[in-house]
């Protein structure tokens, strides 16, 4: 099993699509293992986008990132980050594919509603950066044996 970080941006948060996309993780068959609302600090952010800094797009990402409150996860599965990134769709939403969750609710690619780790060391970076091992919950779920 794989754990991966997803963030329902500002954005995601403001339209109400919060639900929309918790629905669409956990109808797949993916696990909410961790799950919180919290305003995002400039500190965090450039923690969490340190990769990017210099790039054109650094300044209004942190802007945008913490302008108001995110919904943060760590959704469990097996292949979890490829399912999430499949899920979620192109990072531009004009390049997702309908059926995806950017394909159908975004337009810009600075309103993207959601962030997923794109990779299995930046998902443990990501995971542990937002979550301390106290806020994960491990559990068991009986419809498990009917989705694997
Ligand atoms: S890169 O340079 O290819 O590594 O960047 P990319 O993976 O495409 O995007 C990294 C994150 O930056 C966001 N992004 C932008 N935000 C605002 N404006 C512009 N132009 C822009 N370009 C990229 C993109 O949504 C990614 O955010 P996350 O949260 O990781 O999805």
């Amino acid at each position: 099993m794989e754990r991966t970080l997803v963030i329902v941006k500002p954005d995601g948060v403001q339209r109400g699509l919060t639900g929309e996309v918790i629905s669409r993780l956990e109808r797949r068959g993916l696990k909410v293992v961790a799950l919180k609302m919290m305003n995002v600090s400039r500190e965090l952010a450039e923690q969490h986008y340190a990769v990017h800094k210099g790039k054109p797009f650094y300044d209004g990402l942190i802007d945008y990132i913490t302008s108001s409150p995110v919904v943060v996860m760590i959704v469990e599965g097996k292949n979890a980050i490829k399912a999430v990134r499949n899920t979620v769709g192109a990072t531009n939403p004009v390049d997702a594919a309908p059926g995806t969750i950017r394909g159908d609710f975004a337009m810009d690619i600075g309103r993207n509603i959601v962030h997923a780790s794109d990779g299995p060391e930046t998902a443990a970076f990501e995971t542990s950066l937002w979550f301390s091992e106290d806020e994960i919950c491990a559990y068991t779920r009986n419809t498990d044996t009917w989705i694997y």
